[in-house]
């Protein structure tokens, strides 16, 4: 634990100094001939749809500046988790990103709305509203905390899993210790379905479960699947409590340094990539759920009843959390 924080120290004391060598000599803004480094952090392996996504936007970049702009991709956490990657991009220590609306709306409350659980009816309506005048306006929400959204990413619904046996209703989550992201509208999500939240970074749940410090965590089929997961928590459910969309962004510091046409080029470039990632997501989570039952993993449909136990659980929620934002969840509501 302190060698990986000392890890990510010096890795963010390299990055800088990288990046200042890489912009060294510059004025300050990217007027044609200026070249530029950026660098991407993205918290999953290679082959992964986001990551994939990444480097499309890299080759993109490359082509539409003619080689001026370079984007860096450092995949699998490289740079750090995903919490003190979005703390860099404030202060500019890192370029660019893709980041789970959870540790983002810690950042930028307004982001909260859109990750409620069984807020959407399906994904076809979560892309309703964020292609829609909702997902503009909350795109261009975080400028104000210094950082630039620039496209949406598909991230699924989300489900629980755990090592120690199917849930079939909310009574089989009683005790269960369940590995959140660290937000507190998770904490309280597992705590109103009777089980015990445990906050912490995304890379360190395989020991998690592997040591037994949880017995389960939530995610997406690919990011089970992609982290081997499935190989030490085998009993997975679908419940799809939350769809948790996910956001391409940049620190305000260094798209402040760009010109209004390079700042043009890399909002068409992110806009591109995002298709694209929808496309692979799409394909990717039914290849991860094949390799996850292949694998051994027991998978667990929720009967209508237990699903409406599990609804009607998280109500609490909206009220805590949703209160403020009544009006917009309203509106996402009654997008069809
Ligand atoms: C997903 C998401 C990641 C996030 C992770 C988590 O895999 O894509 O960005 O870090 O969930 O649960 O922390």
């Amino acid at each position: 634990m302190f060698l990986k924080k000392i890890m990510a120290a010096l890795s963010v004391l390299a990055v800088s100094t990288m990046v200042l060598a890489g912009c060294g000599g510059q004025s300050g803004s990217s007027g044609s001939g200026d070249k530029m480094v950026l660098r991407y952090a993205e918290n999953q392996v290679a082959d992964y749809p986001t990551t994939k996504g990444a480097q499309k936007f890299a080759e993109l970049v490359k082509e539409k500046t003619n080689g001026r702009i370079t984007v860096e991709v450092y995949d699998s956490g490289q740079l750090g988790d995903e919490k003190s990657v979005i703390e860099q991009i404030q202060f500019g220590g890192i370029d660019m990103s893709r980041v789970s609306l959870t540790p983002l709306s810690e950042f930028s409350k307004d982001l909260m709305a859109l990750q409620m659980p069984y807020l959407y009816r399906d994904a076809d309506h979560m892309w309703k509203v964020l292609d829609g005048d909702i997902g503009k306006k909350l795109l261009g929400s975080t400028e104000k905390d210094g950082i630039v959204g620039l496209s949406w990413y598909d991230a699924g619904a989300r489900n629980f899993y755990n090592s120690k046996h199917e849930i079939k209703s909310m009574a089989d989550m009683k005790g269960l210790k369940i590995r959140v992201q660290e937000s507190g509208l998770m904490m309280d999500m597992v705590k109103a379905l009777g089980a015990s939240p445990t906050p912490m970074a995304y890379g360190e749940v395989y020991s998690g479960l592997q040591t037994g410090v949880i017995d389960g965590a939530e995610n997406n089929w690919p990011s089970y699947e992609s982290t081997s997961h499935y190989e030490v928590a085998k009993y997975y459910v679908v419940d799809e409590h939350s769809r948790i969309p996910e956001m391409q962004i940049i620190s305000k510091q260094t798209w402040d340094k760009l010109s209004p046409d390079d700042q043009k080029i890399l909002r068409e470039c992110a806009a591109e990539s995002a298709k694209y990632e929808r496309q692979l997501w799409a394909e990717q989570e039914k290849a991860s759920e094949q390799k996850v039952r292949d694998g051994g993993a027991v998978i667990t449909k929720l009967s209508a009843e237990a699903r409406e136990e599990f609804v009607k659980a998280m109500q609490p929620l909206y009220e805590k959390y949703g209160a403020d934002y009544k009006e917009l969840i309203d509106q996402i509501r009654a997008v069809k």
